[in-house]
């Protein structure tokens, strides 16, 4: 190809791409598939790193990210964000109401409400119709520049066209995760030993500040707009100017009213209060903006917020029911975390029996009694927690929750160590749920891969006093699981098998099989890949783990205890002896990047390759393999046979679904 002819692709497909991009973001209507849309973006992005200087300002392979920012540049904002000052009741809102009113002299007005979107405040400049910078909110004052990161939320659109487009403008809106998404992540997480996101809004918040946008990318974000700043705008009223965004191709949340008086804002409130759970992002209230630009301006602002407009919040979804008891689960690392058990309760659609209760200092904290009536509130979290105690309903001699001392499975002394709120039980080697949970962790799917053995299984192999910890699962003889209740001669066979064909899987694996806390799947890859071997990674400094990108204090911390505690290094002597991967294997060394940064899932039978070769095709094409779709899932490698419930997911996610020709295409491109 002559530089001229590439210089032509590039436009084209420039052009292509954002052409299908404006359909789908812009018109929600789709004219190629997902496949052949990836197809054209590789092709453009591998001809702009051969073609730097051909890369367009607007170019939609920004989406994907690549840009790694150490620390983001603090930029001012032309207006100050101000925040806005919050009401909960129709009484303080009639207020605000008033305050208008008397400032405004007698004059009408109106008023525009919104929902009051829980995401992240963003600030975006666009210069001769290209997206020039965004910034977040910062103190109000000043924040960062996470330019490259929000270029990759795809419905903010990099160039915008159309008439009486001010040469430049600024426009403001909310960064948010959309709710499906925020749960996949966690699912995924949760999968990953990792912890849980605490919910939408702080995802989003945690997302931006990432420096590396690749991340960022896969995130999946959102955005809405609702705002465009400046002292000569083309509007004269709110409503203009949302008329302008949405004219402009800015996603803007069609969920907005024009309300005549006060009144009018109050049905708008009632309206959206439970409709908006139907909403795919979480809203926590309605903002109500006076509509007139004039009369924002004669209202003004104070230092903190304006005059002219006000957040009216809307009460937690919450449910009132009683405390029945509380039970004590035992994780596999000894930590012990209160459950409170309910009296079922009907709560956003779904019943609710337990709910959580973190440690002992909130049930200190709240002073929870048996018998309490306790009310529950459902935010983003996964399960609901408990958030106060309607007093008046105490039953009478009640006495406060003496938190237990002894650990409920094996009866040491809990110990709670400086700074954790947590209580743990020591008794690491004779304490049964954190045996069996280790043994768990260790052959669950995305570790070492035994699905031959079962949770009932591994229960019978402890109790029979032949399993203590993995490494004791590689020393296991016929005869010894023969004899087990249930096992014949396949399924003792069946067994070995499954325990001897892990020991081919990959070091990433096997580091994450081994339950160092806080080393979940993909921070197990990062260390493997780094340290390249399980000698260099136990002798690695403090100082050296935190060199590896994203590997924080904690974790680093985690792993050097990890290592020092002798039962660890004997475990990791046996699993040497019994022949695991304690190395990257360097005959997998990468064939190619070419997935990079992919995530697939594989289901069902195939044509040219076994499950396993096409998992190692993955891997060694820098591609990764797991175990269960999530809108966070990249591909779903489909044969034949494949489960209807899998599809279904991944379709109903927008997980993209191919085929095994696709998959050699992908590889061939
Ligand atoms: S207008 C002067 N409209 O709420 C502030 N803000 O406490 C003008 N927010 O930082 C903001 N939804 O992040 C406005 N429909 C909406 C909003 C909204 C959410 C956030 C925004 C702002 C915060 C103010």
């Amino acid at each position: 190809m002559t530089e001229e002819e590439a210089k032509q692709k590039i436009n084209n497909l420039t052009e292509k791409i954002n052409y299908y991009n404006h359909k789908y973001y812009q018109e929600s209507t789709s004219e190629i598939t997902d496949f052949g849309f990836d197809q054209l973006l590789e092709e453009l992005i591998q001809l702009e790193e051969a073609y730097p200087q051909y890369r367009w300002p607007d170019s939609p392979s920004q989406r994907v990210g690549g840009t790694i920012t150490k620390e983001f540049p603090t930029v001012y904002h032309d207006y100050p964000m101000l925040s806005l000052s919050n009401t909960y009741s129709e009484k303080e809102l009639s207020e605000f109401d008033k305050r208008v009113a008397k400032a405004l002299n007698g004059n009408s007005y109106e008023y525009f409400c919104e929902l009051k979107f829980d995401g992240v405040a963003i600030s975006l400049h666009y210069e001769n119709g290209l997206l020039t910078r965004a910034a977040s909110r910062g103190d109000g004052v000043r924040g960062d520049d996470i330019t490259s990161n929000v270029k990759t939320v795809r419905s903010i659109p990099l160039r915008v066209k159309g008439s009486g487009l001010p040469s430049k403008f600024e426009v403001r809106g909310e960064i948010f995760m959309p709710r499906q998404v925020f749960e996949a992540i966690n699912q995924a997480r949760e999968k990953n030993g990792e912890p849980a996101l605490a919910n939408p809004r702080n995802a989003a918040s945690g997302t931006l500040k990432m420096q590396d946008s690749t991340i960022v990318s896969q995130r999946k974000l959102d955005c809405y707009l609702y705002a465009l700043v400046g002292d000569d705008l083309p509007a004269g009223t709110h409503e203009d100017a949302v008329t302008l965004l949405e004219k402009w191709g800015f996603p803007v949340s069609p969920t907005y009213q024009k309300c005549k008086n006060i009144q009018e804002v109050f049905e708008y409130i009632n309206y959206w209060e439970s409709r908006r759970l139907t909403l795919p992002l979480d809203t926590d209230g309605v903002v109500v903006k006076v509509n007139s630009h004039n009369q924002q301006r004669v209202l003004g602002n104070t230092a903190k917020s304006p005059r002219w407009a006000i957040a009216y919040k809307y009460k937690a979804l919450n449910a009132a029911t009683v405390l029945e008891k509380i039970i004590y689960q035992v994780g596999r690392t000894g930590a012990i975390t209160p459950v409170a058990c309910l009296k079922p309760v009907a709560l956003a659609g779904t019943i609710v029996k337990r709910a959580s209760l973190h440690n002992a200092n909130e049930i200190n904290r709240l002073d929870l009694r048996l018998g309490d009536t306790v009310l529950v509130e459902k935010g983003g979290e996964i399960i609901p927690k408990v958030t106060g105690i309607d007093l008046s309903k105490r039953p009478p001699h009640s006495v406060p929750i003496v938190y237990i001392d002894h650990c409920p499975a094996c009866g040491s002394k809990l110990v709670r160590k400086a700074g954790e709120a947590q209580h743990f039980c020591p008794n690491t080697e004779g304490c049964p749920p954190q045996i069996k949970g280790r043994i768990e962790h260790f052959i669950q799917r995305r570790a070492m891969d035994i699905n031959s053995i079962g949770k009932e299984t591994v229960a019978l192999l402890h109790e029979k006093g032949l399993v203590h910890n993995p490494a004791d699962l590689y020393k296991l003889r016929y005869e010894d699981v023969y004899e087990l209740e249930g096992f014949k001669d396949l399924s003792t066979r069946n067994l070995l098998n499954g325990i001897e064909a892990s020991k081919n899987v990959p070091f990433e694996n096997v580091l994450f099989a081994l339950g160092i806390r806080y080393v979940g799947r993909t921070v197990a890859e990062k260390l493997a890949r780094h340290f390249n071997n399980i000698d260099q990674l136990m002798q690695a400094s403090y100082e050296a783990l935190l060199n590896v990108p994203e590997i924080g204090e904690r974790i680093a911390l985690s792993v050097i205890q990890f290592f020092q505690d002798e039962d660890n290094l004997r475990m990791i002597q046996q699993l040497r002896e019994a022949g695991l991967q304690f190395e990257v294997d360097s005959d997998t060394a990468p064939e190619s990047s070419q997935l990079a940064g992919k995530s697939f899932v594989i289901s069902g039978v195939f044509e040219t390759f076994s499950r396993e070769e096409l998992k190692e095709k993955i891997r060694t094409n820098g591609g990764q393999v797991i175990s269960a779709v999530s809108g966070k899932l990249d591909y779903l490698l489909a044969g034949d046979n494949m489960g209807p419930a899998k599809r279904q997911k991944a379709e109903s996610l927008g997980v993209k679904i191919i085929s095994e020709q696709d998959f050699l295409q992908m590889l061939a491109h």
